[in-house]
């Protein structure tokens, strides 16, 4: 096979190169094909926050000079933002810094200030922070998706039309679960046509597309874009944000407090109650910054060589289903591809991978329940058995895929390792020493006192079932 290197030398990402233990007593290279979940900080981003810590200080609160420069750093992040995402303050946008994409929808949701008996368009494609924001202020109509994991154009269109029309479009960019690329454009230009805004959800797009111009909202987060320091944005025209309460309460977003009246201030102020996360901020601007920098073209032919070495990796083992489509190289999917090994439970999967091979993947769901089951083909009677096992607090059964996601930081022999460790796995004989499951979180553990493995020296559980 042809090498494919990092597309940073490893140096440029914190933690590359760190070794963990394995059963067999010795330390492998960590691989990390989790980035879908997490990615690790780009060294520029830690840099960066390393040399703005002694000027941390209030934002907007403060006279000091460390205050003025700590306001400049974290207004610099705002405009990075805008910058990123193609969407200039000057044009009417607003950015609101937040934790991350949960918190973005979340705040949207608040903040459309929806009738009860409006209608929020989505799909069953989207992974939780896309679903349950808007059970709570709205009606939800679904864009159903075929065996494959996708739907068309004309799906969207036709629940659109199919009767009051929503209020909002909410859709992913690229799928968590399958890296599937929905036809955003085309959809926002369907949406639009009807006068419906739509609310992109790019929390994994961000990490591996340019943002589209289409969607009138953007959420996304920096935890999945090299910066995990808690920070993500949510961007949207500025009027939205105008009038009628912000959701949050507090300091910061007033010009004036009587014991019985608030004025509340512009955007995006008015929406950002509460001290900042200066440093959180701060990271977020960089990361975002470095990813420009690199090019959107350089990451998108690197992330195609690995989608194409895992796509057709996987499907080359017996016993490996790839959930999801089959694209033309032209539509290649994110580097992210989930799959079920024949007769083997996903956690057990994903525990000895971790502990015979030192390769981090996810298991379970994804934080995609429903897109998950019908992937998985989980009819009624299957989902009705996973309820009562969960409500009687099992989670040893709960259905589930494997997950192996790539990053900046992935090379091709982190794949080629990941393939091999699956077929030694599947086709190499018994485990080395058996694995037990704790139901309370479904985790699989290998039993005995291997370094690093023993029962003393596991967290509280993975629980990556749950999600
Ligand atoms: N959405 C995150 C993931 O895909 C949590 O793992």
């Amino acid at each position: 096979m042809t090498s494919l290197p990092p597309l940073l030398p490893a140096a440029e990402l914190v933690g590359a190169g760190l070794v963990v233990p394995c059963l067999d007593g010795t330390d492998r290279p960590y691989r990390d094909l989790d980035c879908a979940a997490s990615t690790p900080a780009l060294r520029v981003v830690a840099d960066r926050v390393t040399e703005f810590l002694p000027w941390y200080s209030s934002v907007h609160r403060g006279a000091g000079y460390k205050s003025r420069q700590s306001t400049a750093a974290y207004e610099g992040a705002r405009e990075s933002t805008h910058r990123f995402a193609r969407r200039p303050s000057a044009g009417g946008n607003v950015v609101v810094l937040c934790r991350n994409t949960t918190e973005a929808i979340n705040h949207l949701a608040y903040r459309l200030q929806l009738h009860p008996d409006d209608v929020v368009a989505t799909t069953v494609v989207e992974h939780h922070a896309n679903l349950l924001p808007w059970a709570r202020v709205a009606q939800r109509r679904w864009v159903e998706c075929g065996a494959d994991g996708t739907f068309s154009t004309d799906d969207v269109i036709a629940v659109l039309d199919g009767g009051r029309r929503p209020a909002l479009l909410a859709v992913t960019g690229a799928s968590n679960v399958t890296g599937w690329l929905p036809p955003i454009e085309e959809i926002c230009a369907a949406a639009h046509a009807r006068g419906i805004p739509v609310l992109l959800d790019a929390a994994q797009l961000a990490p591996h597309r340019p943002l589209p111009p289409g969607p009138d909202f953007i959420a996304f987060s920096g935890h999945k874009l090299y910066a995990p320091f808690g920070a993500g944005a949510l961007i949207g025209p500025r009027h939205v944000f105008e009038t009628g309460d912000p959701f949050l309460a507090g300091g910061g977003a007033v010009d004036l407090v009587d014991l019985d009246e608030v004025i509340w201030t512009d955007p995006p102020e008015r929406e950002e109650a509460g001290s900042p996360n200066v440093i959180g901020a701060v990271a977020f601007g960089a990361a975002m910054d470095e990813l420009t920098r690199i090019g959107w073209d350089a990451i998108g032919r690197h992330e195609a060589a690995l989608s194409t070495r895992l796509h057709d990796g996987l499907g080359a083992i017996d016993g490996v289903e790839v959930l999801g489509p089959v694209t033309e190289p032209a539509h290649a999917p994110l580097a992210v591809a989930a799959f079920t090994v024949e007769g083997m439970h996903h956690g057990l999967v994903a525990a000895r991978l971790s502990a015979e091979f030192g390769i981090g993947v996810r298991h379970g769901c994804f934080c995609a329940h429903p897109y998950l089951l019908r992937l998985l083909g989980v009819g009624p009677a299957g989902v009705a058995d996973a309820r009562a096992a969960v409500l009687r607090g099992d989670r040893s059964s709960i259905p589930g895929a494997v997950r192996a996601s790539c990053g900046l930081g992935t090379s091709g022999e982190d794949v080629d390792a990941l393939l091999r460790a699956l077929d030694q796995v599947i086709h190499g004989g018994p485990p080395p020493v058996g694995y037990e499951q704790d139901p309370v979180t479904g985790d699989f553990w290998p039993e005995g006192q291997a370094r690093g493995w023993s029962e003393g020296e596991r967290p509280a559980g993975a629980a990556c079932a749950r999600g």
